[in-house]
């Protein structure tokens, strides 16, 4: 049997990676799939540098699309990324009946319900497992793996680059701008990093994975998306004092009224698994309503390691390369004409609790007036943290725990306090979550 051709766009940080570990591991990984898989065209707009692979017998070219015209490739492995070229070599590639394999978050949360369509008229499969947390088979275990289940809800910390700098934060106190630096460095970091601190990546994958979790069309434009720039060192401190830590969580869950899709950073007691999960590490919990909590962990980035997603997906399709298509796995693990139009829920009607930072005068009947804004707005005081006078003014950080409540009513509460004389500045408010 003549072995599978792949060709592959972009030779950068994945695709070097792909070429290297199918390189390093193709005995077994032909075992695997039962067929010869063989990289044969491989696609880089910069063919001048070194790459950071081997690429004897891979003819190169600088012109992605001629890969993607060649009758002789199966299966397209975009490594591009962004939704500008990629999306149209995507699409071109599905026109002329190649499977693709793509690590793109941003062309999957934006344009995977048009892709899969397209894909599945022309017959062929679109693979995507390297888009999320990076080499943790997260879309695997949920749409087979869990199959089984009513998944509930999920809770990922899917952005190595935010986790590093909140880690760093908290560990030894550096500085937000220092931290970043050093995680472009490290090369885990977006091309654009605001897509790193202010959540855009891990909506992506959080828009992803709810899809797979609920069987509902992507939605990434209904993600609410907050980033952890206005987090301050203080903030950090005070909820290790009181038992927590900082986490910039994507966070997806199935409710009578609607599915919450939302990435903000996190309050989680410092005693739950996710809240361990340091430095560039990416984790995700899914919890199904037959097999409980379930923790997937690991590289979220880098090269060998999204590599090992992406050649997982390869070796997927060579091995349906025979099977109906209708017969495969579903792209979003319902079949297609069963997704649900469940509403995506706005902010305003998100249940959970809160922590405040409050700036405040240091004087008598401040803290009446605070707590009977509090509790008009049906928002109930779990703890109340007063700390020193740490300015010349006079100011005082009031930290608050609160009960759940409807965000709608917090937000109220929020602008009532904020207009009082004696509170300074503009609260910080962060969510919180038991994830029990
Ligand atoms: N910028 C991403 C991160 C890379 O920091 O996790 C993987 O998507």
């Amino acid at each position: 049997m003549h072995s599978v051709k792949i060709g592959v766009l972009g030779l950068g940080t994945v695709g070097s990676g792909t070429v290297n570990v199918l390189g390093r591991n193709i005995k077994e990984i032909t075992r695997r799939a039962g067929r010869d898989i063989e990289i044969t065209r491989a696609a880089d707009r910069d063919l001048e540098s070194p790459k950071k692979c081997n690429t004897e017998g891979i003819a190169l070219t600088d012109d992605a699309m001629d890969i993607v015209n060649d009758p002789d490739i199966q299966i397209v492995v975009e490594l591009i990324g962004g939704t500008g070229i990629a999306r149209e070599l995507v699409l071109k590639a599905i026109e002329n009946g190649k499977h693709v394999v793509t690590a793109n978050k941003a062309l999957i949360a934006n344009y995977g319900n048009e892709l899969f369509e397209k894909a599945q008229q022309k017959g062929v499969t679109i693979a995507f497992e390297a888009a999320v947390a990076g080499g943790i088979p997260i879309i695997k275990a949920m749409r087979e793996g869990l199959a089984a289940n009513r998944i509930e809800w999920l809770a990922g910390i899917i952005n190595g680059t935010g986790n590093f700098i909140l880690t760093e934060m908290r560990d030894k106190g550096r500085d937000f701008a220092e931290v970043l630096t050093e995680a472009q460095a490290l090369g885990y970091a977006e091309a654009d990093p605001t897509f790193d601190v202010e959540g855009i990546d891990a909506a992506h994958k959080l828009t992803i994975m709810a899809s797979i979790a609920f069987g509902i069309p992507l939605q990434f434009d209904k993600c609410y998306t907050e980033g952890i720039s206005k987090i301050a060192q203080d903030d950090v401190k005070y909820a290790s004092e009181l038992g927590y830590r900082i986490k910039h969580l994507g966070l997806a869950r199935k409710t009578p009224e609607g599915v919450e899709l939302r990435v903000h950073p996190t309050l989680i007691p410092h005693r739950r698994l996710l809240a361990n999960v340091d430095g560039v590490m990416n984790a995700v919990l899914v919890k199904g309503d037959a097999v409980g909590p379930t923790l997937y962990y690991g590289a979220g980035a880098g090269s060998d390691a999204t590599a090992s997603a992406v050649i997982a997906d390869i070796i997927d399709i060579v091995r349906a390369l025979t099977t109906d298509p209708e017969n495969r796995v579903p792209h979003l693990a319902f079949q297609p004409g069963t997704l649900a139009d469940t509403p995506i829920l706005p902010m305003s009607e998100v249940v959970t609790s809160y922590y405040l930072r409050i700036l405040t005068e240091d004087k008598l009947g401040v803290l009446a007036d605070i707590t009977r804004i509090l509790s008009e707005n049906g928002v109930s005081i779990e703890a109340i943290l007063q700390k020193e006078p740490e300015q010349q003014d006079g100011m005082v950080p009031l930290i608050m725990l609160t009960h759940e409540v409807v965000e709608k009513n917090m937000d109220t509460a929020i602008s009532q306090i904020e207009a009082l004389s004696t509170v300074k500045d503009s609260i910080m408010r962060i969510r919180m979550e038991s994830l029990g």
